[in-house]
Formats: C-alpha cells, sequence, structure tokens
C-alpha cells in the first residue's frame, strides 16, 4: 500500500486560478483531508439524495452488472475516496486485484487498509494521484485477465463535455478491449432541487467550498477573510451544470504563497462545476469517446443512473 505518485500541485494551480478571469480552481483541490470528510456529511444530507440513489441501484443490479461482465480480473476506480460504493461492487464481482487511485493520500490509505480487512483475499493496489492529468498503473499489475474501470458517484460530472470524453476514453484505454466501464451518473432534475442540493439548509456545502480557502490559508500561507466569500450555486441552463461559487463580499487584497490579488465585492472564485446528463445525452459523449453503451440502469425517481460501457465503439465526429 504505497504511494506512487504524489498528486498536489496546489500552490501552481490557486496563483494560475486567481490571475486568470474569470477566477477558477480547479475543483479536485476541495478534496484534502477536511474536504473529504466535508463531502461525506454532504452526502448524508437529505438534499443531497445522489448517494443513496446510486448505492441502491448498486444493491439492485450488481448481479445484473456481474453476469454481464463475467469474469473481471482487476477493478480499476479512479478517485477512489472512501469505496464505500465499492465494496458491493468488489463483492459482486469478485476480483484478484483493485486499484483505487486518488489524490487524498491519507483517506486512500485509510480505506484501502478498511477494504483489506472485508476482503483478505483481495490485491489492493492503492495509487496516490491526480486522475484528471491522465490515468497510468503501477508497474507489474498484472493485466492478463479482464479489467473493469469503475467510476461512480458522478464525478465525471465534475468535468468538462470535452474533459469528461478524454476521461472516458482514457478509461477505456485502461480496460482495454474486452474491457468494461462502469459510470454513474446524474440526469437534469428540477433546478429547484439541484439547487437545494449544492446548497443546502444546514450549511455543509457552503463548509465544503469555503474549506478551499482554509486550505489556502493553511498551506499557501494566504490571508483570506473566511466571513467575506459567500458560497453561491446555481443552474446554468445553457451549459446543463450547476456551478459553485466563492462570491467576495467587501472588497479586499488578498495575499496568497507572497502574490497580492485585488478582489472587489461581488467578484467570485468559480469552484466547482455539476455537468448532468440524461442517458441518451450521457450515451452521445460515451460514443464519443469510443465507448459503446452497453447497459443503462435507472432509477424510477429518476435521480441516477449506472452506464455499462464497452471499449471500441467508433467514435463519431459531432453533427
Ligand atoms: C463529487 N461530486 C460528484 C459532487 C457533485 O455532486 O458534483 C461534488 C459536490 N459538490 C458539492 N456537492 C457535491
Amino acid at each position: 500500500m504505497t504511494p506512487i505518485i504524489d498528486g498536489s500541485g496546489f500552490r501552481e494551480a490557486v496563483l494560475a486560478g486567481l490571475s486568470a478571469r474569470p477566477r477558477r480552481i480547479p475543483c479536485r483541490f476541495l478534496y484534502d483531508t477536511a474536504g473529504v470528510a466535508l463531502f461525506e456529511r454532504i452526502t448524508a444530507l437529505d438534499s443531497y439524495p445522489l448517494c443513496r440513489a446510486e448505492t441502491a441501484l448498486l444493491d439492485r443490479h450488481a448481479a445484473d452488472i456481474a453476469a454481464r461482465v463475467g469474469a473481471v480480473t482487476t477493478v480499476i476506480e479512479p478517485g477512489a475516496g472512501t469505496m464505500v460504493k465499492t465494496r458491493r461492487l468488489l463483492a459482486a464481482l469478485d476480483p484478484v486485484a483493485y486499484v483505487p487511485i486518488d489524490v487524498a493520500g491519507a483517506v486512500l490509505q485509510e480505506a484501502a487498509r478498511s477494504l483489506a480487512g472485508e476482503f483478505p483475499r483481495l490485491a489492493i493496489v492503492p495509487m496516490v494521484a491526480d486522475f484528471t492529468a491522465g490515468l497510468t498503473l503501477p508497474p507489474g499489475l498484472d493485466r492478463s485477465g479482464p479489467v473493469l474501470v469503475f467510476f461512480p458517484g458522478s464525478t465525471i460530472g465534475n468535468l468538462s463535455p470535452a474533459a469528461a470524453r478524454d476521461f472516458l476514453a482514457g478509461c477505456g484505454r485502461l480496460a482495454g478491449a474486452g474491457g468494461w466501464v462502469l459510470v454513474g451518473v446524474d440526469p437534469v432534475r428540477d433546478p429547484r432541487l439541484l439547487h437545494r442540493a449544492y446548497d443546502d439548509p444546514q450549511g455543509v456545502t457552503a463548509a465544503f467550498t469555503r474549506n478551499l480557502l482554509v486550505r489556502a490559508n493553511r498551506e499557501l500561507g494566504a490571508d483570506f477573510a473566511l466571513g467575506q466569500f459567500d458560497h453561491r450555486a446555481w443552474w446554468n441552463a445553457r451549459e446543463g451544470r450547476m456551478e459553485l461559487h466563492l462570491v467576495c463580499t467587501s472588497t479586499q487584497q488578498v495575499t496568497v504563497a507572497g502574490c497580492s490579488f485585488l478582489f472587489r465585492s461581488g467578484d467570485t472564485i468559480h469552484v466547482e462545476d455539476c455537468y448532468k446528463y440524461a442517458p441518451e445525452h450521457f450515451h452521445w459523449l460515451a460514443r464519443q469517446a469510443g465507448l459503446s453503451p452497453a447497459a443503462t440502469w435507472l432509477d424510477e425517481d429518476g435521480l441516477f443512473s449506472l452506464h455499462l460501457l464497452r471499449p471500441g465503439a467508433a467514435p463519431r465526429l459531432p453533427s
């Protein structure tokens, strides 16, 4: 269980993101140890039903998924986090090896340790890495049998459509001919419900996005006045995404890693996009990435969908 790659780069990303217009910091930096814990709290909120809906879908259909994919030797999970949902899939597929990949090294190591207790015969090979920077596997991993790349949690929605397409294509290459890609995606819903999901009354999501500034203050010697940045979430209908921003409420000068940045009241730092895909829209995206939709499961409330994809479809050009 030795980390193979260190996936930092926070300083460079914050300095570049605050210098750009619009200001934007990549959402992967929301997930330090405190950010992962806050995200776990979000997933327990009534207003954020996505994880429960996905878990229920996996519970209901894991046997069907296993029957469709047949024998799988290796399961690879980019952005594995606490690996809660993965247990259901691993129990159904019974692979030889599991490769969880995540930037949050401490969380990854802890989750891998607890998983090892539950699956003593499984070879667990954790990788601390930023999967958005490209997918590579630990040297020496046995690739002789079929591979399934598991990407649950609608994390695909946190990538731009072009990045999602490229990422899916990378998953297809990792899975290879004879392999599979299984992706969890949440469809477009009533914007009022989406707003509640991303700006909950308890303020947990606000604490989650503000934690980025807490992290910058701690790790980069920044002096963000936390009380002067509000969390805001809104539905961007044209782009089909929820947008999460930190909005500055009073003009101020902020120092980050020795560099000075002027914020005026109303300036925002764009910290996350959450794209929503209807099943047919996601199939279109998957085909762009050279993946063929093999099966889709959608829950009756339209909260979540699981897509089983096969590498090998010819990419279609946009019409
Ligand atoms: C991790 N990801 C799928 C979450 C989402 O819904 O896009 C991140 C999140 N951000 C705020 N709430 C949840």
